[in-house]
């Protein structure tokens, strides 16, 4: 093979068969003077995208493919391109044609001729635009853009752009922290290393030309996870703190089920355990088991999204989370009723606060335990 090119591309793909061969070309036109290579990364499409680029690599060195039959994911296939790749400048763009090719050699020079350590085609910056994008979608854009803005130490005007170019030495100081199952890699590379030169290019959006988008919804809620982890991960886990808002959401599901059964008219029922057992309000577990309900529902599709359940798998990882929360229950009780009875803490406290006090302390316990139980069996490593 001839000398390293200076210019990496790295194309990651899923299902772009109709996209990715229109690409190759206008980037070999877009690049043509400069010395690159065009790396595709290609999940083992069902669409066999894969085969297309295979074809044109036999026919032109520039290009190679890289088939993954076992990883899955943007940002790991970002990762696996560039530690193929052999350039000084390494490029991330999408397969569907979005990503306006023309500017690529502006961005290239940034880093290869200007000193730039990152170079970010941005929708934002002057001379971009975001498209044919709904109101709500822009919205999020720019929500995301200022919470950018107040957690990281860095300026950019597009964070979830998925177009830039970066240095080698970037990718060579940020690679190993790189959160793989993420895909909001631009951000994780500015965002981790100090003090980069970043340049900013504008460029028009484009709307998608065949196939179909494979990140939505979920990509501002992961944009924010993975803000929240580049800032605060070290000190509390991101799921942690979506299980305790989805905690805290359930709290009121509970009171509106509580309220909801007490209105339909649940009955008392004694126990019958005991004659000193007070007898049970229905609409108290009606309260707790819709609140168990909703939980489950946003702790599957938000707080442990990537490794959420689908179909049928819901029934079991439902009946454990379940399980949990009636054990969740019995720490609480068992907490709260240790605390009372030894009436700490908060001796000095007035008879109602320190009961308030107690409920807090039982609650944090039981969240925190039922919380490792659920990483661990209900959204386990499978
Ligand atoms: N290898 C691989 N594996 N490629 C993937 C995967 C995957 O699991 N998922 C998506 N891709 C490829 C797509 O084939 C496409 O080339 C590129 O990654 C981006 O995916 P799209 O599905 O087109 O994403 P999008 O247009 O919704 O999102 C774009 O804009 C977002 C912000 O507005 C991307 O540029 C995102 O990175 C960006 O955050
Ligand atoms: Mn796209």
């Amino acid at each position: 093979m001839s000398a390293s090119p200076s210019l990496s591309v790295i194309i990651p793909t899923y299902n772009e068969s109709k996209n990715i061969s229109i690409l190759l070309e206008r980037l070999k036109t877009a690049l043509a003077g400069l010395s690159y290579e065009l790396i595709v990364v290609d999940d083992n499409s069902p669409d066999r995208t894969w085969e297309v680029v295979e074809r044109m690599a036999l026919e032109d060195e520039r290009v190679q493919v890289i088939r993954r039959f076992e990883e899955r994911g943007l940002s790991s296939a970002v990762l696996t391109g560039m530690s193929a790749a052999r350039g000084r400048a390494l490029a991330v763009m999408d397969a569907d044609l979005q990503h306006d090719e023309s500017i690529l050699p502006d961005l290239a020079r940034a880093i290869l001729a200007e000193n730039y350590d990152a170079a970010i085609g941005s929708r934002a910056a002057e001379g971009g635009d975001y498209g044919e994008w709904s109101k709500s979608r822009l919205l999020m854009s720019r929500a995301a853009a200022l919470a950018a803005r107040i957690m990281l130490p860095i300026r950019i005007s597009d964070p979830m752009s998925g177009y830039f170019v970066i240095s080698r030495e970037v990718y060579h100081d940020t690679a190993d922290e790189i959160n793989p199952r993420g895909f909001k890699i631009l951000l994780e590379f500015v965002g981790r290393a100090r003090n980069l030169k970043i340049k900013e290019i504008g460029y028009s959006f484009r709307n998608r030309l065949h196939g179909e988008t494979k990140l939505s919804p979920s990509v501002v809620r992961n944009f924010f996870v993975a803000l929240y982890d580049l800032r605060f991960g070290k000190i509390m886990p991101p799921s942690f703190i979506l299980y305790g808002l989805v905690g805290l959401s359930g709290v009121l599901v509970n009171l509106l089920g509580f309220r909801l059964g007490e209105a339909a008219g649940l009955p008392h029922v004694v126990t019958g355990l005991s004659p000193r057992l007070d007898p049970i309000y229905l609409a108290a577990p009606f309260g707790y088991q819709l609140a168990i309900i909703s939980n489950y529902v946003l702790n599957n599709w938000i707080t442990f999204w990537e490794k959420r359940h689908r179909g049928w798998g819901n029934l079991k990882a439902f009946l454990m989370f379940e399980y949990i929360s009636l054990f969740g229950l019995l720490v609480h009780t068992a907490v709260f009723q240790l605390l009372h009875i030894n009436g700490f803490p908060g001796g000095f406290l007035a008879e109602e606060w320190r009961q308030t006090l107690n409920i807090g302390l039982a609650t944090i316990v039981a969240m925190v335990s039922n919380y490792y139980l659920n990483i661990s069996f209900t959204w386990g490593r499978r």
